[in-house]
């Protein structure tokens, strides 16, 4: 059994595109500029985007947070997103999810401009996914798939099992691992809550990707001998003995399948740092894009 250790790997991809950077620097060439909005005072959100611009301050990008209230107005958000869109000082931007229930997040998503749109949610570039046309892949998913990527595992043929359709990891990634791409040209069942069977399914499965939010829902009897496990889980927990009084837990029991499995993530450390480190990729993918 082999961890996959998504820190270290993330690590080696902050690494290259710190490289990338000193290179544009170097040849006098514009440095990339993330954005990200925030809106809300959300646990969660906050640490994730502020995981983001520390990530851009390592790496060397240009980083800009973008703050506000709940309280903010759709037309207000919009406008922001508007006037990010217009800004040629940055390359590519986010707004943070979920937002407050007042504001429609699919509206936000397809006011962004799909050139600077490095979340990789707005439809035209899940069209552009679907048809292998060049665009912005959604992070997690494109994390994952480095993963698979970097630890050479062999994906062609193989008959993978996605639970959860999540817009953002699961429809895609299962997408993804469809394709007639390296890694890619799996068998993909994409499995969800109104799915029969779903033990037998996924005890069939050569890979394994949870990504249902699910604490320790995949058991031992659910993974196949030799299975790619992959967990996409990252639900807060209490737990007094932390600091900051909670810990994540993954959607696989990982204590009781670990064995089993070939290849696995762990939660922390596995799928979770490749998800920014994705999306600095598709940063400097904008800035390259757009000619700059
Ligand atoms: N909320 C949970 N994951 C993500 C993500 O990857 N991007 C954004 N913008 N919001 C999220």
């Amino acid at each position: 059994m082999q961890i996959i250790n998504g820190k270290e790997t993330a690590l080696e991809i902050r690494k290259e595109l710190a490289q990338a950077v000193a290179s544009r620097k170097a040849a006098g060439k514009k440095i990339p500029h993330l954005a990200a909005i925030l809106v809300g005072n959300d646990g969660g959100s906050m640490t994730y985007v502020g995981a983001k611009v520390k990530a851009c301050e390592e790496i060397g990008f240009e980083s800009t947070l973008i703050r506000f209230e709940d309280s903010i107005t759709e037309e207000e958000l919009l406008n922001k997103v508007n006037e990010l869109n217009l800004d040629q000082e940055i390359d590519g931007f986010i707004v943070q999810l979920p937002l407050p229930a007042h504001i429609d997040e699919k509206k936000i998503t397809l006011a962004i401009d799909p050139k600077k749109d490095v979340d990789g949610f707005h439809p035209e570039n899940l069209g552009n996914m679907v048809l292998d046309l060049p665009g912005f892949l959604p992070a997690t998913p494109a994390g994952i798939i480095e993963l698979l990527r970097r630890y050479n595992i062999e994906t062609s043929g193989k008959n993978c099992v996605v639970v959860g359709r999540s817009h953002i990891v699961g429809m895609p990634v299962s997408i993804m691992l469809g394709r007639n791409t390296n890694p890619g040209n799996c068998t993909v069942t994409l499995a969800h809550s109104r799915t029969q069977n779903l033990e037998e399914l996924c005890a069939n499965a050569d890979i394994l990707i949870a990504a249902i939010g699910k604490p320790l829902f995949i058991k031992e009897n659910m993974v196949k001998e030799g299975a790619v496990v992959i967990d996409v889980g990252t639900t807060r927990v209490p737990d007094a003995s932390k600091k900051s009084g909670f810990r994540l837990r993954g959607d696989v029991d990982y204590d009781n399948v670990a064995e089993k499995c070939s290849f696995i993530t762990p939660v922390p450390g596995g799928v979770g740092p490749m998800t920014i480190a994705s999306l600095m990729m598709n940063t400097l993918r904008a800035m390259e894009l757009n000619g700059k």
